[in-house]
């Protein structure tokens, strides 16, 4: 369970959060400010609370796909963007046997597009042209490219899909009313989706419908998650929502993933002043690629279950000190991390961060760089003809 609190209203001043606990049913679709001292931080309450719990939750596969298909069925979709998702989502609906086009600046994804058979267009004509519209551009773009290229030609009874909850659920992007509004959110990167896909293999997707315009949202939702491949075998969609998934999603950036990072430097700091080489330290570390087995064998076996790979010493090593680092502060500061999340904070100092010039951003970047750690570890890949 990650936040047992659903919020009717949500009030904050000088950062205190006060909240009323209300079921879920009491929610109506209607725009809170959150004043964050002169940032309002806007948020859709019908987003207020997690998954919804009407729903079968997990979907592996469709038991009437020709219902869910006939939703999209002579549509039209419009691929924005041709990155990460964008190629690999785009290709496997067409190989899907759906009508894709692309909508693309002039660049080298415009080209690669091209080139791969695809009829590309400038935004506005794409999105002009189709009923469906995926944004599968950068996160921090999308709120300029939707208000000046999309949201005025989107079609009436559209949907827009997004794959990232984030400028939706901090209403950072105001769709019009009259637009269906769908989350296909991959758990994969663009790359490993085109791959299963070829392999004849789905991926994990969460999926929510943000609004239904055309009473058709639902169907629409699934049949695309069937179309870009999620619901292959080994593959699920979760039901969730736009809240949720950028809970999820920032929640993970912000505690384990960034802090593997510092505790990395650390871990280098204290061998290094104990006599230990540069070279053993990165090569324990994280350049062996150990790392990355530890981690198919958590996806495969379990996170614990997976331990019995390990020696027993290792196995009582991470069972017993491991637990040190996992303490009642740690735990409050996630959960701090959470709130910050869930209020608009982070959000905030993330819009604020990036329309100050990224200044502290590209500060933190550079002290990291500067760690003895990254002149090492260079030299090293430089000798392992990792990098040129
Ligand atoms: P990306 O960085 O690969 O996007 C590149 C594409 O965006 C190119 O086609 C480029 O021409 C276009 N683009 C860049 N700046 C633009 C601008 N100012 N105006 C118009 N087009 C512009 O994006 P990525 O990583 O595929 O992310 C797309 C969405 O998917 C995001 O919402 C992201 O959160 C989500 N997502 C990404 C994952 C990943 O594997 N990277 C995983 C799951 C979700």
């Amino acid at each position: 369970m990650i936040a047992p609190y659903e919020f009717k209203t949500l009030l904050l001043g000088s950062n205190n959060l006060r909240c009323n606990n209300s079921p879920a049913s009491d929610f109506k679709s209607e725009l809170v400010h959150i004043h964050l001292t002169d940032y309002p931080i806007r948020i859709n309450t019908s987003e207020l609370y997690l998954s919804s719990m009407s729903f079968e939750r997990l979907i592996t596969k469709l038991d009437d796909k020709e219902r869910y298909w006939r939703s999209i069925e002579g549509k039209t979709i419009a691929v924005i963007g041709y990155g990460n998702q964008g190629r690999s989502q785009a290709l496997n609906m067409r190989d899907n046997g759906v009508n894709v086009i692309i909508g693309n600046p002039p660049d080298e994804y415009r080209k690669t597009a091209e080139k791969e058979g695809f009829r590309v267009y400038e935004i506005d004509e794409a999105v002009k042209n189709s009923e469906i519209v995926f944004m599968l551009i950068p996160d921090e773009v999308q709120p300029e490219v939707f208000s000046h290229k999309i949201a005025d030609n989107l079609k009436q009874g559209s949907a827009i899909v997004f794959a990232s909850g984030y400028n939706y659920f901090y209403d950072l992007i105001t769709v019009p009313s009259y637009v269906d509004v769908l989350l296909v959110a991959p758990r994969m990167i663009g790359f490993g989706i085109r791959d299963l896909f070829l392999k004849g293999k789905g991926f994990p997707v969460l999926i929510a419908v943000g609004k239904d315009y055309t009473g058709q949202a639902e169907e629409k939702l699934l049949a695309l998650t069937d179309a870009i491949g999620a619901l292959k075998p080994g593959g699920v969609a979760v039901r969730s929502s736009f809240k949720e998934e950028t809970l999820l999603d920032l929640l993970t950036e912000h505690t384990w993933a960034g802090a593997i990072l510092y505790m990395f430097r650390l871990y280098y700091e204290v061998a290094t002043e104990l006599g230990a080489s540069p070279e053993a330290i990165i090569l324990e570390l994280y350049g062996s690629g150990e790392l990355a087995e530890i981690a198919e064998s958590m996806k495969q076996q379990g996170l614990f279950k997976q331990l019995k790979n390990h020696s027993h010493t290792s196995q009582y090593g991470q069972l017993s000190r491991g637990r040190l680092f996992a303490n009642e502060k740690v735990k409050q500061l996630i959960k701090k991390m959470a709130l910050e999340i869930l209020d608009g904070t982070f959000a905030k100092e993330w819009t604020l961060e990036q329309k100050s010039g990224l200044i502290h951003y590209k500060n933190l970047y550079k002290m990291n760089l500067e760690h003895p750690m990254e002149r090492e570890e260079e030299k090293l890949y430089r000798l392992l003809g990792r990098i040129k």
